[in-house]
């Protein structure tokens, strides 16, 4: 594999174990799972290696041994992987890109109407609402406290307020996190009654910024193909790295 890409997708791996309640290795499989944060196919998953021979045996002994209060996992595969996971009947989830921005071909823009901010300790909790809220996932609000106060030091996190009539309202989100020299971009949301307002846009064009500042030229993100985001992330100048294809692997 691309050493570059293997570093990326090390980044992606490290930034999911601080998600994570049980993170180990079995054989050629990486396993992530958190049963805390509900049905998650980018947290409770497993990334198999390239060239992993006897994928049937370690999924099984996953499947009797690692269940983790979960119904299933979601395999995460590096297309072009030469290995037999297609033979094994497992349904595909579907496709993940994973998008890079060239930083220095990026023009910045600013909305009056939006206000993004680095989150400090007392912005905290807000920051962890419009999480739950833009993913709606409020069930997970405890959990995703635990873990966003556990690694604030690692994380860089954003968040965008609107204005209306000059009251502020909180309204978007996402986080930076760091690693081999690399940096991503993860859990952008933005709240439903903010949405197509260029609130997502403008918490990217901050994130830019920063990475900038920070030194980089590349900012790195992953999306779901069939959440439909990839058309706007091309348009603000991303580009495809590679990609992965996802299953869904089911413990009963
Ligand atoms: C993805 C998300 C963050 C976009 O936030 P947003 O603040 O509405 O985004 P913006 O207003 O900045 O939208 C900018 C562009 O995104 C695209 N876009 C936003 N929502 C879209 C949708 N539901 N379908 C298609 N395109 C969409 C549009 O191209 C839009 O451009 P336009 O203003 O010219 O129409 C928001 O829909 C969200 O929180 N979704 C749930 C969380 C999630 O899935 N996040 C992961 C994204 S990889």
């Amino acid at each position: 594999m691309d050493s570059s890409i293997e570093e990326i997708d090390d980044t992606e791996s490290s930034f999911c174990s601080l998600w994570s309640t049980a993170h180990t290795k079995i054989d050629c499989v990486e396993l992530f799972s958190n049963p805390n944060l509900g049905d998650d196919y980018f947290f409770n998953r497993l990334n198999i290696q390239a060239n992993c021979s006897n994928i049937s045996d370690t999924l099984n002994f996953i499947k009797n041994n690692h269940p983790y209060g979960l119904n299933n996992y979601y395999i995460h595969l590096i297309h072009n992987n030469k290995n037999s996971i297609t033979k094994l009947n497992i349904s595909k989830f579907g496709t993940m890109k994973i998008l890079t921005l060239d930083i220095n071909k990026y023009t910045t823009h600013g909305s009056k109407h939006i206000e993004i901010k680095v989150v400090d300790k007392v912005l905290l909790n807000d920051w962890i609402d419009i999480f739950c809220r833009s993913f709606d996932s409020l069930e997970t609000k405890n959990e995703v406290t635990t873990i966003i106060s556990q690694h604030y030091d690692k994380f860089t996190l954003l968040i965008a307020y609107y204005y209306i009539d000059e009251i502020k309202f909180p309204a978007g989100c996402c986080l930076l996190f760091e690693k081999n020299g690399k940096i991503g971009l993860y859990c952008l949301g933005t709240t439903y009654q903010f949405r197509r307002k260029g609130v997502a846009r403008e918490l990217i064009s901050n994130a830019v910024k920063i990475a900038k500042n920070k030194g980089y030229d590349s900012i790195i993100l992953q999306t779901l193909t069939k959440e439909r985001f990839e058309e706007f992330y091309k348009r603000l100048g991303f580009k495809t790295l590679y990609k992965k294809i996802l299953y869904t692997f089911y413990l009963n």
